[in-house]
């Protein structure tokens, strides 16, 4: 039991009810360690091209160390990180303390989408306070309704635009952005509305030549993956909106993890044990999704993130040399809220014909409303894990059924569906309170997941090929529904282009 249970970074997971024997957990940590995880490990802290089909560095523990000596590829970046850093106090500090042009900031709309977006919009919701001077508002999609949504009712005069984009060529947020700038130009004319606009980008020249004020560019850097970027200034709105003191305390709070996961035998390593439980259903059970479900309001976006972070990682089904994977990888991942979800998708986790292995999420101190509604919220979490673990027995039911009086023809149909088969399993992580360290320390915690899974499974977790196909072939059906000459499609997609256009 004891060896199913780590603490790790203010986090406590129990993994006992994963089906995991004490060999079973050695021989995980066996696999992960002859798949090189040490070496791996090592390479992705030193700056080296763990992203081989990209050729690049992935080094996003450099940003929340801003006090380390790292290198990317050889180059040092560490002073840049702290100039940055600096750079976005100073804007913070300045907007909090002295608005903008002479009126309080009351709004910050963030645009971006993907790893532009999942992150800084996660970290809002669970911070945030209930009567936040600043209120963010967040763009992601191209549907019109989402911009339109979240510049409504807004004064131009007293917000400010973020637009965040990795690439700086991403199709929804130039759209979003430009319909932004416009919106500013429109009351404020040219020099409001650059008063008024940020970038963030790892290619800072572009943002420069589509005419956002330098002063306002933050940059960051290729060796952070769009998905692992919720700690450079892709986050800058959210610095804004909670104060630079809360996002540094976000950042200590995965540098925390970041030791844990370094220096902590593979054995008792959070990261590692929660890899290897999801090999293990993954690989060796066959189980195809994972159900991840935060008994906590303020975390009801972690399920949306994990999903970028894990099946954009981990979907590959070509390992790093360009072989066939030679196992399953990233699982289907999707989750909601407890207590909301026991009331909607959790019968097919009960009694599906799939099992679905769960993660919960369980805060152990609340501050926010009454202590009673908690203990409810509690009992509901540590009961569900339990439910799908041990499950009722037919016997059991038709004795239940039995001493009710119901007759035996009713038993015989009835008994069956009231079973719970259990063995249903699942892992709890325990945050003692939601501060910005244990939010950052359990999105540190399933990054370095996403680097262990990868590893055993031998493919590349940086890169992300498989969303490119989509992308160029909606800029070649977007010219026909611009009244462009009709292409080759499949007879389906021609009917939809002519039903559409
Ligand atoms: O299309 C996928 C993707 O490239 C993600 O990896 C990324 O997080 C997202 O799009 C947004 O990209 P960018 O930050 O360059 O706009």
């Amino acid at each position: 039991m004891q060896a199913m249970t780590v603490e790790a970074a203010g986090l406590y997971l129990d993994l006992a009810k994963q089906p995991l024997s004490t060999e079973g957990l050695a021989a995980g940590v066996a696999l992960a360690r002859a798949a090189g995880i040490e070496a791996r490990r090592a390479a992705l802290f030193a700056g080296q091209a763990v992203n081989a089909s990209e050729h690049r560095a992935v080094l996003h523990p450099a940003l929340r160390d801003p006090g380390g000596d790292f290198s990317a590829l050889g180059q040092p970046v560490s002073a840049e990180v702290r100039a940055t850093l600096a750079r976005m106090k100073a804007l913070a500090d300045d907007l909090r303390a002295n608005g903008i042009g002479g009126k309080p900031l009351k709004a910050i709309v963030h645009i971006g989408i993907g790893g532009s977006d999942l992150g800084p919009r996660l970290v809002w919701e669970a911070l945030r306070p209930l009567d936040a001077p600043i209120a963010l508002r967040f763009a992601a999609n191209v549907d019109g309704s989402e911009i339109a949504a979240a510049l409504h009712g807004l004064d131009p005069a007293t917000t400010l635009v973020v637009a965040v984009s990795k690439a700086f060529t991403t199709q929804e947020t130039l759209a979003n952005a430009t319909v932004a700038r416009d919106w500013l130009r429109a009351t404020l004319g040219e020099d409001g509305a650059r008063a008024r606009f940020a970038a963030v980008s790892a290619a800072p020249d572009r943002a420069a030549a589509s005419g956002v004020d330098p002063q306002k560019v933050f940059a960051f850097w290729d060796w952070v993956g769009g998905r692992f970027s919720l700690w450079s200034a892709v986050s800058l709105s959210v610095a804004i909106g909670l104060g630079f003191e809360m996002f540094e305390r976000l950042l200590a709070g995965a540098a925390a993890m970041d030791r844990h996961f370094l220096y902590a035998p593979l054995e008792r390593n959070a990261p590692v044990l929660l890899a290897i439980a999801q090999v293990m259903n993954r690989d060796g059970l066959g189980r195809s999704a994972r159900a991840v479900i935060p008994y906590a309001r303020r975390l009801t976006l972690l399920p949306a993130f994990l999903q970028q972070l894990e099946m954009e990682s981990n979907g590959k089904r070509v390992r790093t040399d360009g072989r066939p994977a030679e196992h399953a990888t990233a699982p289907v991942v999707f989750g909601d809220a407890g207590t909301n979800g026991q009331h909607a998708f959790f019968q097919q986790l009960h009694q599906g014909v799939d099992v679905v292995p769960l993660e919960f999420i369980a805060v152990a101190k609340q501050d926010e409303g009454p202590a009673e509604l908690h203990r409810k919220l509690l009992s509901n979490v540590i009961a569900q894990a339990e439910a799908l673990l041990v499950g009722k027995s037919e016997a059991a039911v038709r004795a239940e059924l039995q001493a009710k009086g119901v007759s035996i023809a009713e038993i015989e149909i009835l008994a069956p569906q009231k079973t719970f088969p259990g063995n249903r399993p699942s892992t709890t992580i325990v945050l003692d309170r939601l501060t910005p360290e244990t939010l950052g320390a359990l999105i540190a915690l399933y990054e370095h997941k996403v680097l262990v899974e990868g590893t055993i499974w031998g493919v590349n977790s940086f890169d992300q090929w498989g969303v490119e196909l989509g992308k160029s072939l909606a800029n070649r059906v977007l010219g026909e529904l611009e009244g462009g000459a009709a292409q080759a499609h499949d007879p389906s997609t021609t009917a939809l282009i002519a039903r559409l256009r």
